[in-house]
């Protein structure tokens, strides 16, 4: 098993208890180290929903970080998995990521298994687009070749000495079955056996070594031990406590880090030479929460507006898949049952449920398939929420959010209604959209 020990007893320097709550100074980075500023996992969050607050996150956020970094000691990589990749909408966002990625000057992107969904040709045509490097070193043709590069030879200016960077890429074994499948011209070889052939080939290439290691921790300790030239390995799928428990984690000289997932935090790790012996350490690791005092870039803001407009051009809201209702019925709309429901109704009327397309409305964000479901009543369902001009009736969380399609008994009271319950709010009052709610204090604030 691999040995992980918390660097505070080997002497690994850590920004301790780093959540971060300030912009760094401009000068808070020396000149005579080596910044990698690092991240995995944004999983298609380009910026946070915003149905709770605060919330972390977000590319414009994290380009705020970036942005007063200078540019000659410091290193930018991506480690894989931009999008969930889940259909035409995460194809936007993996292009909108990628043309952010290029306004901050990102040096590397490695690829994550959910990244080769999108299928080899539309990688290639992020690759073509990309500033970078984008790198998988074990995706290999059926005759040996790599379908991307290897790895990258990145310079850097440090303490006035011109310093050879070399930043390989690589993807876990455990999803090759995956990969494979949806990529038939893919064989993804074992890490292991890419690395050992790669060694003797860059040997000669740097003087600092990075990997970018899309997979767990377990086996990025496992690679670090077995090829210990590596000064940072970067690894991926982990969840955010690196930063709160203010430790790296190290194998022999060997640092792993990673920001968490899901773009809520990035890492920055300092590497620095020992004079003595021209050896490079990595001094240590910190992991910051992009909170809202991070302002919104606006130029990455403008970026994820055209990402909008595109969703609202190619009108992907009408395409979401549509289910019968539950009970067969039609929806009626909420007006129609204020003449007989008028206590309800006023109670309903005062609440946030019916506000909840202006509140979309305000973000931009009214006929994005992400965020419309649970701001309107039924648009998973037929004869639910289609638009705004179309069903103006069944904007808003409505009372048939909860209650159920209800046309019947509005045309006839003596059709019964079912109790909606207290699991009617779970659909949409799940932990990451609500994560205070508590069906007690929230029903009373919309009991009728
Ligand atoms: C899974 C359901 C769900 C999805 C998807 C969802 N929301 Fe929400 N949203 C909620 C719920 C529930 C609340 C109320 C949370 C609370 O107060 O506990 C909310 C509240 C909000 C609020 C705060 C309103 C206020 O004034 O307090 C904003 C803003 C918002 N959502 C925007 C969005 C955007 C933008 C998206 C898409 C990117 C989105 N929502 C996607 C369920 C959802
Ligand atoms: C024409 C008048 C009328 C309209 C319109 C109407 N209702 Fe009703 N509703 C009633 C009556 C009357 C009852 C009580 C029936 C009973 O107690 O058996 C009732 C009962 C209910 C109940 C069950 C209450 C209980 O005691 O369990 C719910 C829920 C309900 N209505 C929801 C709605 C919704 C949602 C709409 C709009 C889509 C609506 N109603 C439209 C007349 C109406
Ligand atoms: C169809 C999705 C949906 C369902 C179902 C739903 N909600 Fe909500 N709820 C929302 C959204 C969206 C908001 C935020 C609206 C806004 O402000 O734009 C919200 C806001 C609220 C708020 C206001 C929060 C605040 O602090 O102001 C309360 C209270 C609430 N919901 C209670 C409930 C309860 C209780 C249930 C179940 C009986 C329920 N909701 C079912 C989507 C839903
Ligand atoms: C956020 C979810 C939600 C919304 C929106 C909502 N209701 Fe309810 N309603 C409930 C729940 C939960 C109950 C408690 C009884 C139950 O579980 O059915 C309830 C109870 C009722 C009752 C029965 C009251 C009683 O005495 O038993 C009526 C009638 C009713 N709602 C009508 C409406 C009407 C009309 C609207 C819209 C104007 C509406 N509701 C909006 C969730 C909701």
């Amino acid at each position: 098993m691999a040995l992980l020990l918390p660097c505070g007893l080997l002497g690994l320097a850590v920004y301790k208890g780093d959540w971060q709550n300030t912009m760094p100074p401009k000068d808070a980075v020396p000149s005579d180290v080596l910044v990698v500023i690092l991240s995995a996992d944004q999983n298609g969050h380009l910026t946070p929903c915003g149905c709770a607050k605060p919330m972390l996150g977000g590319l414009p956020r994290r380009a705020s970080y970036i942005r007063p970094l200078p540019s000659a000691n410091v290193l930018k990589v991506e480690n894989g998995d931009l999008t969930e990749a889940l259909g035409r909408q995460d194809e936007l966002k993996a292009e909108t990521t990628l043309e952010i990625l290029n306004e901050l000057g990102y040096d590397v992107i490695n690829l994550g298994e959910k990244d080769f969904r999108l299928g080899l040709p539309f990688l290639q045509a992020l690759e073509h687009r990309f500033q970078g490097a984008l790198l998988c070193a074990n995706a290999r043709k059926s005759e040996g070749s790599s379908h991307f590069k290897e790895y990258a030879v990145v310079l850097r200016k440090i303490a006035g000495r011109s310093v050879r960077v070399v930043v390989i890429g690589l993807l876990s074994a455990q999803f090759a079955e995956s990969v494979q499948a949806l990529n038939p011209e893919v064989r993804l070889e074992p890490p292991a056996e890419t690395l050992q052939r790669l060694q003797s080939e860059i040997v000669e290439e740097g003087e600092v070594y990075l990997l970018l290691y899309h997979g767990p921790k377990a086996e990025a300790a496992e690679i670090a031990r077995a090829f210990p030239f590596f000064h940072l390995v970067v690894h991926a799928h982990q969840d955010d406590s690196n930063g709160a428990n203010g430790e790296a984690d190290r194998i022999g000289s060997v640092v792993l880090a990673c920001s968490g997932k899901d773009g809520k935090h990035i890492g920055e790790a300092q590497l620095s030479r020992e004079e003595a012996k021209g050896k490079w350490r990595v001094a240590g690791v910190k992991y910051v929460a992009l909170g809202p005092h991070f302002a919104d870039d606006a130029r990455v803001m403008r970026i994820k507006q055209i990402y909008l407009q595109r969703v609202n051009e190619e009108d992907l809201l009408s395409k979401v898949l549509r289910l019968p209702t539950a009970n067969g019925d039609t929806f009626a709309g909420s007006a129609v049952c204020r003449s007989c429901h008028m206590h309800a109704y006023r109670i309903w009327k005062g609440s946030a449920h019916a506000n909840a397309m202006q509140t979309l409305v305000n973000e931009k964000h009214d006929r994005d398939p992400e965020c419309v479901p649970c701001h309107v009543v039924g648009l998973d369902r037929q004869g639910g929420f289609v638009s705004r001009e179309k069903t103006p009736g069944l904007q808003d969380v409505g009372c048939e959010s909860c209650h159920g399609a209800a046309a019947r008994h509005a045309k006839n009271p003596n059709v019964k209604m079912p109790k909606a319950g207290a699991a009617s709010c779970n659909s949409c009052h799940v932990p990451e959209h609500s994560p205070r709610f508590d069906f007690a204090t929230y029903w009373q604030k919309i009991q009728h």
